[in-house]
């Protein structure tokens, strides 16, 4: 077993390391405070190769594999968790989707373009009545021969309003259950398909969540991904490797957080000195850098996995509960850490204790992660 990173992963995470101090850390206040989501980042990350870390360069993409894709996004996300979320939906919903599960024409005809950051791309699963019990879809796909029709409405879309290419899934026929539903690809612009209002958010308020609608979509044929009624096993099989993304995005803010009450601790006096010299923050330190420790070699382990091509449904829900946990707990810890001035903008931590909150809930709930390694435990 070998824990060290190789050069190229080296270089790799110093790219993202650079690129996350340099380029996304002066605007991160200001898109936090409006709402602002990062279009020119977006696009400088697509040229970096971010937008498409995994894709096979023959569709534009970078080719790297998916420690490299957990390494950014933990950069990424110790400085900016509304720039890594965008990337991650990006990468591990929207084009892993494709790429793994589409015919070779969606390939041709969306990857290159979302790899390269041109396009931007979001994962429509959840609804007003079914979040976490994702069977239950209400959005209905009627075959209507060579298209299906599609009406309903989709809630807290990441990606919402500024995506090109949208994943939706839906309902075609209700009485197989979860072997009725099949997933799309919908374009912006498309007749029926309306973007609803922006979510006013208590975090990642760079990136952009809205509420989506459709209205008597007429969508073709071609744009169905795989075989009739694939679409839960789809998103299933697709949201098991975007909570290896959302885990390596709390590993970043964990981390993030960490380093910022790290070094305020070793520059802010009391008592006559350091504050890191009184064991009361020094023993909250050590206690943040075992867990992120053993956070990362979860994350690791389930991207490994991943990159193995064997089963990561388990490990990426463990890393995803865990490195979630983590990250909220020792966000509120650096806030402790750095006292009042943990509480206003300019120290960065209140927003990442804000960002935090989202990776308990997103790509499946604390409570769903708990769902579905208690399942594998029980089976075993
Ligand atoms: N891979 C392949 N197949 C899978 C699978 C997987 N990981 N998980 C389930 N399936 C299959 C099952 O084997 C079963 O197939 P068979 O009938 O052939 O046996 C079928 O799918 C139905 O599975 P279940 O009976 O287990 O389904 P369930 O209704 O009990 O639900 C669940 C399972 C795990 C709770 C699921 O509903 C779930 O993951 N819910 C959470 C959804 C979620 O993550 N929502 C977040 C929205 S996306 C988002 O947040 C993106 C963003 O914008 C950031």
């Amino acid at each position: 077993m070998n824990f060290s990173l190789s050069e190229e992963h080296l270089m790799v995470r110093d790219a993202a390391r650079d690129f996350a101090q340099t380029e996304l850390r002066p605007g991160v206040i200001k898109r936090d405070t409006l709402q602002e989501f990062p279009d020119n980042l977006v696009k400088k990350m697509g040229a970096l190769g971010f937008m498409g870390i995994m894709v096979d360069p023959k569709y534009g993409g970078s080719g790297m594999d998916t420690i490299s894709y957990v390494l950014i996004m933990e950069e990424l996300s110790k400085v900016d968790a509304s720039a890594s979320v965008i990337v991650s939906v990006n990468n591990s919903l929207v084009c892993y989707g494709i790429e793994t599960y589409g015919s070779e024409a969606q390939k041709e005809k969306y990857l290159p373009k979302l790899a390269s950051g041109e396009h931007v791309g979001a994962f429509c699963l959840s609804e007003p009545e079914a979040g976490s019990d994702a069977t239950s879809q209400q959005t209905t796909a009627i075959d209507q021969g060579d298209h299906y029709v599609i009406n309903g409405t989709k809630n807290w879309i990441t990606n919402g309003g500024r995506s090109d290419v949208y994943i939706v899934i839906a309902q075609t026929d209700r009485s197989k259950g979860s072997k009725g539903i099949n997933a799309f690809i919908i374009e912006k612009g498309m007749a029926g398909f309306e973007i609803g209002p922006k979510e006013d958010k208590l975090g990642i308020r760079g990136s952009d969540t809205h509420t989506l609608q459709f209205n008597d979509v007429k969508v073709p044929k071609e744009n169905r991904i795989g075989v009739d009624g694939f679409g839960f096993k789809f998103a299933m099989k697709t949201l098991s490797g975007g909570r290896i993304g959302i885990a390596s995005q709390a590993l970043g803010i964990a981390s993030g957080a960490y380093e910022l009450a790290l070094a305020y601790s070793k520059q802010r006096k009391a008592f006559g000195t350091e504050i890191c010299n009184h064991q009361a923050i020094a023993f909250k330190l050590a206690d943040m850098a075992t867990d992120i420790e053993a956070a990362r070699h979860m994350v690791m382990k389930a991207a490994w996995e991943k990159d193995q091509k064997v089963s990561y449904d388990t490990s990426s829900a463990m890393a995803k509960l865990f490195a979630s946990r983590i990250a909220m707990e020792h966000t509120v810890e650096a806030v402790q850490i750095h006292g009042g001035n943990g509480f206003v903008k300019d120290y960065h931590v209140e927003r990442l204790m804000r960002d935090a909150k989202i990776t308990q809930i997103y790509e499946g709930t604390s409570e769903i992660q708990k769902m579905v390694i208690s399942r594998a435990v029980l089976k075993d």
